[in-house]
């Protein structure tokens, strides 16, 4: 049965994201019933210029019949904390991306949404950027096999979280995650195998001298498809603080190149001459949270990333990670494999 128009939605973690989460859903028309996070004065400056209650337990909400979603926050090793009760409690969820830092918590995911029949789904809210669709069809004419480039840098990230790898497990998983969903969808298949060699940049950088788990910040990642097509992701969080960030793809095919300025311009090259694309500033994450009120009150059409989608990028960057540790290319099977994909994982290499 489809949620009514103005459904509640519980928003958990106050921080950058569920500030984003909450003004959206309102915007699309819910009524946020409640904004948690353990830091009070976080949950009410997010709360209470939306006319809604905040806390720092969720438990209450989850009995209220009247809450009909979730909207998850939280650093990313909480995620299945707050998402496994919501589902089990009959609430459907959005769940901030990566969908977890193991592959176990991420079936605990998939498992409630399966037990439950309520809706689960990851924040891959670049689906919803006005230059995903000109990439994704640019890609399409230059023919296969692709060799694909992305280099995304930044100085040393303000959050400690995104350099903790017990926390939000540093770029491999945080940031590559939206690399390999592209990728997923652009190839039609996941890679077969994952090679990389990983660094930290950040070593001697006074940020992130207190974080015991320091996550690696920097890798080259290659990935291999069996069409031979073959992208590589050059990555760093560790330069100096300051630097702004860049993020620049390349696809070479043998009837083109696309040339990517993430998210501004996307420029196709091919026998018919130069197209070009230029961003026109939408806000991926409302669009994201409006397709989603769409698909659940009025049964729209599915567009926002699923579980499977979120399982599958972190299956990508775990076997980067084991093939940082182990110096070899690792095929994705040996990690959905292997015995509960457990937090060591994503410990520093
Ligand atoms: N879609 C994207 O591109 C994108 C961008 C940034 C972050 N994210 C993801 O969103 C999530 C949150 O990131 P953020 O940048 O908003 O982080 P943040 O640090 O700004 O906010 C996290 C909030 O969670 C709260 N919190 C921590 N532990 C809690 C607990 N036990 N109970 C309740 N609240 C708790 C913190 O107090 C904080 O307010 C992460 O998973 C991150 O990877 C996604």
């Amino acid at each position: 049965m489809n949620a009514p128009a103005d459904m509640g939605v519980v928003v958990v973690g106050a921080g950058d994201m569920g500030a984003r989460h909450a003004m959206h859903w309102q915007a699309a028309g819910a009524r946020v019933v409640a904004v948690i996070d353990r830091d009070l004065e976080r949950a009410a400056a997010c709360a209470t210029p939306l006319g809604a209650e905040h806390g720092a337990d969720l438990a209450p909400y989850l009995t209220d019949p009247d809450v009909h979603v979730v909207s998850v926050c939280t650093p990313t090793f909480l995620h299945a904390l707050f998402t496994v009760p919501a589902l089990q409690a009959g609430k459907h969820v959005l769940c901030e991306k990566p969908a977890a830092l193991t592959l176990e918590d991420a079936r605990a995911m998939r498992a409630a949404a399966e037990t439950s029949g309520r809706e689960l789904r990851i924040g891959f809210m670049r689906r919803f950027d006005p230059a995903y669709e000109p990439l994704m069809s640019f890609a399409k004419r230059i023919g296969r096999p692709v060799l694909a480039q992305v280099t995304i840098t930044a100085g040393v990230r303000p959050k400690r979280l995104m350099h903790d790898a017990m926390a939000n497990g540093g770029p491999i998983i945080d940031m590559c995650c939206h690399i390999f969903t592209q990728w997923r969808e652009m190839f039609g298949t996941q890679p077969e195998t994952v090679s990389a060699r990983g660094y930290t940049f950040s070593d001697g950088k006074p940020e992130v001298a207190k974080i015991a788990q320091r996550a690696l910040d920097s890798a080259l990642i290659t990935l291999e498809y069996g069409d031979g097509s073959v992208g590589q992701i050059q990555v760093s969080w560790g330069l100096p603080s300051g630097i702004d960030p860049v993020e620049r793809h390349s696809y070479v095919g043998p009837d083109g190149l696309v040339i990517v300025d993430w998210p501004r311009r996307v420029t196709l090259r091919d026998a018919g001459g130069i197209t070009r694309w230029a961003s026109s500033g939408v806000d991926p994450w409302r669009e994201e949270i409006a397709a989603f009120h769409r698909e659940l009150t009025e049964g729209a059409e599915r567009r926002v990333a699923t579980i499977e989608d979120g399982i599958e990028a972190l299956i990508t960057s775990l076997a980067a990670l084991r093939s940082v540790r182990e110096r070899r290319p690792v095929s994705l099977d040996e990690v959905t494999t292997a015995p509960g994909g457990s937090r060591e994982s994503v410990e520093r290499a």
